[in-house]
């Protein structure tokens, strides 16, 4: 039975208004699920669920009727990307009706507080929670990059949990809110080299597949000895693949993530010794492009950007595209922050003059991709090569950001989808 402080229980008692109780009553309905003791503060809250695409018109209505009773967030809070930039949506052949709806998604939301971030990485424009932090983050990996690299404290939340959270300013104390649920839940021995935030994403695939909801601690042995510290780019392509191949919102890696070390100390506390957690060895990465590539020559589509893209990938995307001229549509999603830093480096312009886009504040997974009439992409992401078949509609090719590029400037993939030896 959670206990509720003279606050908590004053605000479900409607004390602070009827949008406050309702949210209060979600979150009190979901520590009683989990079995939460009590509740505690977040410093931010992240909104998932902001795409009309998958919002549809009952959640429009539900948000609309939540924000006329009166809900404003009382922490920082952001919102994930929408089904569309906000700003270029005829570019992309977004419909008016769509466009519409999704315009009404977002001010509701503004109305409410929530900031028009519509990014799934925010920690790349601002928002970097601070070590230890509660959060209710709910983009499967914004909650993995924050728990595992920022080594702050989030579950997995639902929109409507995430944004309760942000109305009340607190959510209930269970999962990887608790320190002995952080530890690990099994050793994952890598042997085979992993050079791209394609690979890192494969080998998140193949690794998420396997732990499900686990705890992963990564080690780097033999051939897959790590060379150098992972970029951010390959930290945020393991978490997004890991959890969309699995429900992973927290991984270690030996050396490289902060709370490594505890976290194996955590798992000899709660089993007898290390050994004894199961221990996953990969020797190939084989099986992921496998599962994530499709047998396709031509390319009409090429997608990077998931997650949104920081400004380094722009800038190597850039620098390939150098006075050249794309035959395949080539669309890159970012943060409008992002973006406007590249603009200032004029790495945006060089990448429009070849023919690609940049849009902010979408991606496309959430946006109506499955209307456009594309046959075939081309993208270096795992998560997105994972959803793209069942979201959008589409067949693809998975593998680096260079040969994305390629295929960009060809309509051809180049294959081979990657090179484990090189
Ligand atoms: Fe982000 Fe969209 Fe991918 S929300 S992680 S770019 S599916």
């Amino acid at each position: 039975m959670v206990q509720l402080t003279g606050e908590e229980q004053a605000a479900l008692a409607g004390g602070e208004g009827p949008a406050v109780q309702k949210a209060m009553q979600i979150i009190t309905a979901l520590a009683e699920i989990y079995e939460a003791s009590s509740l505690v503060p977040v410093a931010s809250a992240q909104i998932a669920g902001v795409s009309y695409k998958n919002l549809g018109d009952a959640g429009l209505e539900f948000l609309e009727e939540w924000a006329a009773g009166g809900a404003r967030v009382r922490v920082p809070t952001f919102m994930n990307p929408a089904g569309m930039d906000l700003e270029r949506w005829p570019e992309m052949g977004i419909a008016a009706e769509f466009a519409r709806k999704q315009q009404r998604v977002v001010e509701v939301l503004l109305s409410m507080g929530v900031a028009l971030t519509c990014t799934c990485t925010p920690y790349l424009v601002g928002y970097v929670p601070q070590r230890g932090e509660h959060l209710a983050w709910s983009e499967s990996s914004a909650v993995s990059f924050a728990n595992s690299v920022l080594a702050a404290r989030s579950n997995r939340e639902g929109g409507p949990s995430a944004l309760a959270a942000a109305i009340t300013g607190r959510t209930a104390a269970y999962g990887l809110h608790l320190t002995e649920n952080r530890g690990a839940t099994h050793i994952i021995e890598v042997r085979c080299p992993v050079r791209s935030e394609a690979d890192f994403g494969a080998l998140g695939y193949l690794v998420g597949s396997q732990v499900e909801d686990g705890v992963p601690y990564f080690c780097f042995r033999g051939k897959g000895s790590l060379t150098k510290v992972p970029r951010v780019e390959e930290l945020m392509a393991l978490g997004a693949s890991m959890a969309a191949g699995g429900a992973v919102a927290l991984y270690h890696i030996e050396g490289v993530t902060p709370q490594a070390q505890k976290a194996l100390e955590r798992g000899e506390t709660a089993s007898p010794s290390v050994a004894v957690l199961p221990a996953i060895r990969i020797d190939d990465l084989s099986p992921a492009y496998a599962a994530l590539d499709s047998p396709l020559d031509e390319i009409d589509f090429v997608s990077l950007g998931c997650p949104h893209s920081s400004l380094s990938d722009i800038e190597r995307v850039a620098a390939l595209l150098d006075s050249k001229r794309i035959r395949a549509t080539l669309w890159i999603s970012t943060s409008r922050q992002v973006r406007s830093q590249a603009e200032r480096h004029g790495f945006v312009q060089s990448i429009e003059a070849a023919g690609g886009k940049v849009f902010a504040d979408t991606c496309m997974v959430v946006a109506p991709i499955e209307d456009m009439g594309f046959q075939a992409m081309a993208t270096n992401s795992a998560k997105a090569a994972f959803y793209s078949p069942t979201h959008s509609g589409l067949q693809r090719r998975f593998g680096t950001l260079e040969q994305c590029v390629e295929a960009a400037l060809t309509g051809h993939w180049p294959g081979p989808s990657h090179d484990r030896e090189a």
